[in-house]
């Protein structure tokens, strides 16, 4: 297993976990060209890529008027950008192998955009389809894709959401699934080739009822907390 994020000590602390077997690289993947060296690095560690995890995001919350527009680019740069070219790098030798399978993380947000998180809604809806799309193209080269849709999962990206929030007694209601749960329906999905997960599991409901979700996630999302006026 090859791990790269920026923090290489909280990838330390997860490898310790599987001594020997995983090698952790400090890489900012902000900037897609970084993506080469790190596959380049994984082959070396494991050989051909069996299994590519496309999982690191950020994420921005607040009234889209206020956005950076700079900071908006650089996101859909990490959370879309760089994993077609992750994905677009791998590709090939898994297609000669006729194996392999590429992970989207994409997110709920891309069935039903949140209010509040502009930048991100576009780059995980993009994500999404492309890893849908992906799937019916190279699934007759034997190559595999899971399109993952998280809604809330406790972490830091989700703490850090919920603070920017007005909070309200349907925020503390929210079905909020654990991390380690994912990654078992994760792997249970590359396992048995599964198209997506859904997770938490009640939210599998909104692909199916569109105008639904969309009444619900309007009605249910509670206003952005307003910072104050600075002047
Ligand atoms: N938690 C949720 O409720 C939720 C819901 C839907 C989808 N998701 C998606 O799940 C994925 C993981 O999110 P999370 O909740 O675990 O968020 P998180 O706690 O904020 O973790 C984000 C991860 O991405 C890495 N990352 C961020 N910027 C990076 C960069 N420039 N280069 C390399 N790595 C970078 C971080 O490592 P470093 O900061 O050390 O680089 C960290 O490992 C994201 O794609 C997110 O959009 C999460």
């Amino acid at each position: 297993m090859t791990l790269a994020a920026r923090r290489v000590s909280l990838l330390e602390a997860l490898a310790a976990d599987h001594e020997g077997r995983a090698f952790v690289h400090a890489v900012d993947l902000g900037d897609p060209d970084n993506a080469a060296g790190l596959l380049d690095a994984a082959r070396a560690e494991h050989g051909p890529i069996d299994v590519l995890v496309n999982n690191a995001g950020v994420q921005i919350v607040g009234p889209s008027e206020d956005t950076d527009f700079d900071a908006g680019v650089r996101l859909l740069t990490l959370n879309v950008h760089t994993p077609l070219r992750l994905t677009t790098l791998a590709l090939p030798e898994m297609i000669a192998r006729r194996s392999g399978t590429i992970v989207d993380v994409a997110s709920m947000a891309a069935i039903a955009p949140t209010p509040g998180m502009l930048f991100y809604n576009a780059s995980k809806g993009a994500l999404a389809a492309a890893s849908e799309g992906l799937r019916g193209e190279v699934r007759r080269h034997g190559v595999h894709v899971v399109t993952v849709y998280p809604g809330p999962v406790k972490s830091a990206m989700e703490a850090a959401a919920r603070e920017k929030y007005q909070d309200s007694a349907a925020v503390q209601k929210v079905p909020t699934g654990t991390a380690e749960e994912l990654a078992r329906l994760v792997l249970r999905a590359i396992d048995k080739k599964t198209p997506r997960v859904v997770y938490p599991k009640v939210y599998g409901m909104a692909r199916h009822f569109p105008n639904m979700t969309r009444w619900i996630t309007d009605a249910l999302t509670p206003e952005l907390k307003r910072l104050p006026d600075k002047t």
